[in-house]
């Protein structure tokens, strides 16, 4: 029996399933490995491989102390498969099948819905790393340049577990989804990432903390639902996963965070009270409140089009067949089948949003996405508008109405204001740069990415954070870039 919180560190791939008795499998990582090595060097971080850089690495699956922090070289690091320990007897907790154990297997008559779940997950993992390529050549900070790397390894490593799962379970067209999974690339015109906020560009510092706090949310939410699953594989996997992603959302909070804060300082320190004075603002360097409320709209709105559409046949039959369930579904007081359960949904009738309750079943993507607005929501109090108020400066990052800038579902034939006003085609376009981020916003921030690269040393537009990584003092050298 293999003791599944063991790490086996011998092996070319470090592990807690047990790949050393596994030739099959073996096999056909060890084939998948040098293309995934390819696209690293390719599409991954651009400069910086022959780096050494402060890395966390997991080497237990223990909920606590799992990560051992080293300087290593990117294409060096270890990346491996690793999964939450298994869970005694774990029955099925929704669904058709709740009440059941949950399956080691595959069960035959999912298997294609099941592998679609895992491709599409698999998927948006190297799709970030590439959008987030080009921004290490701008990293404000040695700091901010390692915790960019430590998340870039660890979507890296999240595309390693879909790919195990993928081998492992999904024979031949596993491995084949495995070596498409390396083959797409975030915004390209023929074979692009398989959802569109995964084909947007992260030109900038701000644009990758909104990323990480707004789409990285959502990818919480995501393997939440999945962790829930009938498919213990996939439900273990998720959760070991979940432990990474709390780190890529506190980059996105605490980074956009030091920028407001930093910003309220220089605000002070000059005597500005009207955070709309954005010439006088800027003129200080420093990223003005509406301009970050700008860019938070247009993440946010680009993410909710990740839950797909509001009413979905799709999320009702995985959810019936104990494939995803909803967010912290074992923690809900009600029957886990949601036969006769009634849901509200916005909707768009008549020209206008109304209300309209709809079976709850063909409403779980709405249910996913209102999950991730509260908690998006409770996010920005705490982590942005907290540190706005205690400058003591008049504004709020607020997040826009759900029908805001959307391009899927009941929203996106339709424009609507940030407060859920709709607007017609004309007015939308003569009110767009209220709304959205504007070329002169972009290039105003593009104007402040000037690379800072001494221990240490911050950019003028952020603050340094509260505390190291690791516990490392201030001035600690996170990325060695001399030899
Ligand atoms: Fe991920
Ligand atoms: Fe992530």
């Amino acid at each position: 029996m293999i003791d599944p919180t063991i790490v086996d560190y011998d092996g070319m791939i470090p592990n807690n399933v047990g790949l050393n008795a596994d030739p099959r499998l073996r096999r056909a990582l060890e084939r998948w490995h040098p293309g995934y090595l390819d696209w690293w060097r390719d599409r991954g971080p651009e400069g910086f491989q022959e780096k050494l850089v402060y890395l966390r690495t997991a080497i237990s699956v223990e909920p606590e102390g799992w990560a051992k922090f080293g300087f290593v070289r990117m294409p060096e690091y270890r990346w491996g498969i690793l999964l939450a320990p298994a869970i005694e007897d774990r029955k099925i907790g929704f669904g058709a099948h709740k009440g059941e154990p949950a399956w080691q297997e595959v069960p035959g008559e999912y298997r294609a819905m099941l592998r679609r779940l895992i491709v599409v997950q698999g998927d948006t993992e190297p799709a970030s790393v590439e959008q987030q390529r080009h921004l290490g050549v701008t990293a404000p900070s040695l700091y901010d340049l390692r915790n960019l790397f430590q998340v870039n390894v660890e979507e890296a490593r999240h595309l390693w577990a879909m790919v195990y799962l993928l081998q492992k379970y999904f024979g031949r067209d596993g491995r084949e989804e495995a070596e498409e999974l390396l083959s797409r690339r975030s915004g390209d015109r023929d074979s692009p990432r398989l959802l569109g906020a995964f084909n947007e560009a992260t030109p900038d510092w701000l644009s990758f903390f909104m990323f990480t706090f707004f789409t990285d949310r959502d990818g919480k939410m995501q393997l939440h639902a999945l962790s829930q699953s009938g498919f213990d594989p996939l439900s273990r996997t998720c959760r070991f996963m979940l432990t990474e992603e709390a780190h890529h959302m506190f980059v996105g909070q605490s980074g956009v965070g030091r920028i407001i804060e930093r910003t309220c300082q220089a605000m002070r320190q000059a005597g500005i009270d009207d955070p709309n004075d954005i010439e006088r603002v800027r003129a200080l360097g420093v990223v003005d409140l509406p301009t970050m409320q700008k860019k938070a709209n247009l993440h946010f709105s680009l993410t909710l089009d990740l839950f797909g559409s509001e009413i979905s046949t799709n999320a009702a039959n995985a959810f019936n067949a104990s494939l995803k369930g909803r967010y912290l579904e074992d923690q809900i007081d009600d029957d886990h089948l949601l036969l006769g359960a009634a849901y509200p949904v916005l909707r768009l009738k008549d020209g206008h949003i109304v209300e309209e309750k709809v079976p709850a079943l063909s409403a779980l993507n709405m249910r996913l996405r209102d999950d991730y607005v509260a908690d998006a929501a409770s996010a920005i109090e705490r982590w942005w508008n907290r540190i706005i108020a205690r400058a003591g400066i008049d504004y709020r990052i607020r997040l826009p109405h759900v029908a805001f800038n959307r391009r899927i579902g009941e929203f996106a034939a339709i424009h609507a204001d940030p407060d859920g006003n709709l607007l017609s085609e004309e007015a939308w376009q003569r009110r767009r740069d209220e709304f959205l981020p504007t070329t002169a916003d972009n290039l105003f921030i593009e104007s402040l990415m000037r690379p800072v690269t001494e221990p240490g040393g911050f950019a003028s537009w952020i603050a340094p954070p509260r505390a190291g990584i690791d516990g490392q003092p201030g001035n600690f050298e996170y990325v060695k870039l001399a030899g």
